[in-house]
């Protein structure tokens, strides 16, 4: 698949550049400044990515242009960092800006063929220490700002171009139609989209599996359910997919996965596990032995179930895992590319049980997965929830996790993510959710003194997850959300909001 592969220089925006490239439907990668030319070819390389980085290109250490990149003639987008190697690279000069430039910039000219032509005001996204002080033979600047003489250089006959500010981010919002320009001018084919992702993954799983069958665990979640629907597609009925219901997933959710998974052909095998959970649960209150306490249930009643499974209907050879690209790209060494897993570990499945891996997203980012589950035909409301985490609403029952606490929970989370609904406010949110708080305190409910649980609402914004903000929910709408949960749910007489973001607070309370 011809790809145009991003080196990474360790910015924070690395993951984002490829993100955009996909969004553009075109296909990328990333590898480390180590990339051979023979590497790239293996990728299809049609064209190169550099990107930002924090050091300086004169700091000792500091990485440089992979060797022979330039000698392979393909189109270069160098970025920040990249920009400033590719310039001293090929004889220009690079200098410590006079200042620091942080934040948002105007571009005051504009030439060239990315930045020609782009109507109206254009703003960038600056953050750099160095700057390019002479442009290298045969190219021309193209962009400049009141601080940064040079903030774009390009070499239109090499097909080299160079961005001192960052296209991939929102902060400039002209970005995309410029690395849309750069994809235009290497020449790359569009040919990245829902449709041809599927194509190429049914046709590497029936390669790999070819007569074998392949056993799935579905979790509930949107990526394992989708990998059902992908693998369905591939092989039909030579899939074996085990739903493994918790017990710990939202009301209503485990019947309507199910539902729908088994509407669109799948034949699910389903384990009603919620009380083999509860029981490994039972009298955990630390966070953390709750967590090893669902994991190690899940491990024996998977195997169990495979073992079952395996002795109706003979032996299978494949197991399939929702691993995602970033899992691929954060699992890779120090030196990178080279040093990739091919095989990610099980998590603690029997020896007996030693199943090849197939693993048909590893190479796809979340928001794919998704494109796909709707190309595949899962409902609109299961595709976009909001991220769940795997241990479910155990680590939001703090304390005791008790069938009476856990019912409790998913009323009133019902109560509050149905009510985002209704107000248009689910998708403002990036994930919403609420805790049943180990709080008891004193309320009035008509003429008579309650004492009752305080539950906690908590909606952040994020783009990741890695950090967020919490969610400026309007107070009409806490102020009903608060209202509904208290005369609905007897059982709680006091609702909190969370106002803290993350960093310091995490997202799960636990
Ligand atoms: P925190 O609480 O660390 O959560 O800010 C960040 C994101 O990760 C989700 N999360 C999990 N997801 N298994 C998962 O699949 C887990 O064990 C887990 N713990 C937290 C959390 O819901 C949030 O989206």
């Amino acid at each position: 698949m011809p790809s145009v592969v991003v080196v990474d220089y360790g910015s924070q925006y690395t993951r984002l550049i490829t993100r955009r490239l996909r969004e553009l439907h075109v296909y990328s990668v990333i590898e480390t400044p180590a990339v051979t030319p023979a590497r790239l070819r293996s990728h299809d390389a049609r064209a190169v990515v550099l990107s930002g980085g924090p050091q300086s290109v004169y700091a000792d250490g500091a990485p440089g242009l992979p060797a022979g990149l330039l000698d392979t003639g393909l189109p270069v987008l160098a970025i920040c960092y990249g920009m400033q190697l590719l310039a001293r690279e090929l004889g220009g000069a690079v200098a410590p800006s006079s200042v620091r430039e942080y934040g948002k910039a105007v571009l005051t000219t504009r030439e060239g063929a990315l930045l020609g032509g782009i109507e109206g005001e254009f703003v960038a996204w600056m953050s750099h220490g160095d700057s390019v002080a002479e442009v290298p033979p045969g190219f021309t600047i193209s962009a400049a700002t009141d601080d940064t003489p040079v903030a774009a250089m390009e070499d239109r006959r090499r097909r080299l171009y160079g961005l001192q500010f960052h296209p991939e981010v929102r902060h400039t919002p002209k970005g995309l139609a410029l690395l849309d320009r750069f994809l235009h001018e290497a020449g790359m084919p569009r040919d990245w989209t829902s449709e041809h992702i599927i194509d190429q993954a049914v046709a590497s799983v029936r390669e790999r599996v070819g007569d074998e069958r392949v056993l799935l665990g579905i979790s509930g979640g949107v990526d394992s359910s989708t990998l059902g629907l992908l693998l369905h597609r591939a092989i039909g009925e030579r899939l074996v997919a085990v739903f493994v219901d918790n017990g710990l997933l939202r009301l209503g959710e485990a019947e309507e996965v199910e539902r729908a998974l088994r509407g669109l052909g799948i034949d699910l095998v389903v384990v009603d596990a919620g009380e083999r959970f509860l029981a490994a649960l039972a009298d955990i209150v630390d966070p953390e032995a709750k967590r090893k306490a669902i994991g190690g249930a899940f491990i024996e009643v998977f195997a169990a179930e495979a073992r079952r499974v395996q002795d109706a209907r003979g032996d299978i050879r494949f197991l399939a895992q929702g691993t995602l690209y970033p899992d691929v790209i954060e699992s890779a060494g120090a030196d990178g590319a080279a040093t990739i897993k091919s095989h990610h570990n099980v998590g603690g499945l029997p020896a007996d049980l030693a199943f090849e891996l197939v693993e048909p997203f590893r190479n796809l980012f979340k928001d794919e997965v998704r494109d796909v589950a709707d190309a595949l035909g899962m409902p609109k409301h299961l595709r976009d929830r909001h991220p769940f985490p795997g241990p479910g609403l155990a680590i939001r029952c703090l304390g005791e996790v008790t069938p009476e606490r856990l019912r409790v929970l998913r009323v009133v989370d019902d109560v509050f993510v149905t009510s985002l609904r209704e107000f248009g406010l689910y998708h403002e949110t990036w994930q919403a959710l609420a805790v049943l708080t180990p709080l008891r305190s004193v309320g009035v409910m008509g003429d008579g003194r309650t004492y009752a649980n305080t539950v906690a609402l908590r909606a952040v914004t994020s783009v990741d997850g890695m950090t967020a903000d919490w969610a400026r929910l309007p107070h009409e709408f806490l102020a009903t959300v608060s209202n509904r949960i208290v005369n609905s749910v007897p059982e709680v007489n006091r609702v909190v909001y969370d106002i803290t973001s993350k960093p310091p607070g995490t997202i799960e309370w636990e």
